[in-house]
């Protein structure tokens, strides 16, 4: 009897860790500079203020410039717990509200050096990093290995589109890559860079209609962010306006995302961040 009952208690708390496994979620785009880097720091912050413990991973190989947003100057990135023994709390970095970075660097291309023993030991020392509810991955732009690899790994995909026809052209072709490889039957869009609502709506209704006629991929529409000088002016002081400003107009739009998606994610479990690196090492080895 007292047998069953505490296997029933063990089968609870599996449970329940379960359900406390990270969600991630991936930011990617079509066309580079149509401001996934600026949603990803800010959403990240606005979701942390919720009360949720959120990370940031920077997977935009090469070029990751979250830091220099979050006003950071990190010296190591994941690379480095893997290959030079650096520590997690050496690696990543505690921002505004106790949202944390993870940098990525440029060593995707390094995965398949990597030994079954440096695996381990770094999926080990990833456990340290449960304790978290998001990881919100930054990708790089187009249409590549590495981007469409990030975009598999994730729970939840947002593509960024602007107003802008290129952006619409170049939205269009990830997904189409994105439905090609069967990567995801689902992403949510925000439209960025938006004059009015109007605009907004305008904008994802061409998308949407594009999307819907040609590719076999569900699109859900989760808002919009204005064109802000507020948000210029943050990169500058490398300030993330949601803190700096937090009344502006951007600010506003990404505190209503974050409110969408927190609502939206509450129920299923994410694969957590060992997930996430596994899926990781498979993909890119
Ligand atoms: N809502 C906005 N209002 C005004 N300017 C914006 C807005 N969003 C983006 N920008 C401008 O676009 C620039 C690029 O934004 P960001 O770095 O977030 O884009 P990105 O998609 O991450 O670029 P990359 O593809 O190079 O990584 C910003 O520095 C800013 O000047
Ligand atoms: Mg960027």
């Amino acid at each position: 009897m007292l047998d069953q009952a505490q296997r029933l208690r063990q089968m609870a708390t599996e449970g329940n860790e379960d359900n406390n496994r990270p969600k991630i979620i991936t930011v990617t785009s079509g066309k580079g500079g149509v401001g996934k880097s600026n949603l990803v720091v800010n959403l990240a912050i606005a979701i942390q203020k919720m009360g949720k413990k959120v990370l940031v991973f920077d997977a935009d190989v090469g070029m990751g410039n979250d830091d220099v947003l979050m006003g950071f100057l990190p010296k190591y990135n994941v690379f480095d717990i893997i290959f030079n023994n650096k520590s997690i709390d050496e690696v990543v970095v505690e921002g505004p509200f106790g949202v944390k970075l993870l940098p990525g660097g440029s060593g995707v291309a390094r995965v398949n050096e990597i030994t079954n023993t440096q695996r381990n030991n770094f999926l080990d020392k990833l456990s340290k990093l449960e304790d978290l509810d998001y990881i919100i991955m930054d990708t790089g732009a187009g249409i590549n290995r590495s981007v469409l690899g990030f975009i598999s790994c994730c729970d939840e995909l947002i593509l960024v589109v602007t107003p802008e026809p290129t952006s619409l052209m170049d939205s269009y072709s990830l997904l189409k890559a994105v439905v090609h490889f069967k990567i995801k039957s689902k992403t949510k869009i925000v439209i960025n860079r938006t004059i009015d609502k109007n605009e907004a709506e305008e904008t994802y209704d061409k998308f949407q209609n594009a999307v819907k006629n040609f590719l076999n991929i569900n699109t859900e529409y989760i808002g919009n962010v204005s064109e802000d000088r507020k948000l210029v002016l943050a990169v500058k002081s490398q300030e993330p306006f949601i803190i700096g400003s937090p009344n502006c107009m951007a600010a506003q739009d990404i505190n209503k995302i974050a409110n969408l998606l927190v609502g939206d994610c509450s129920s299923e479990t994410g694969t957590g961040i060992q997930g996430l690196f596994k899926k990781i090492f498979n993909i890119f080895s």
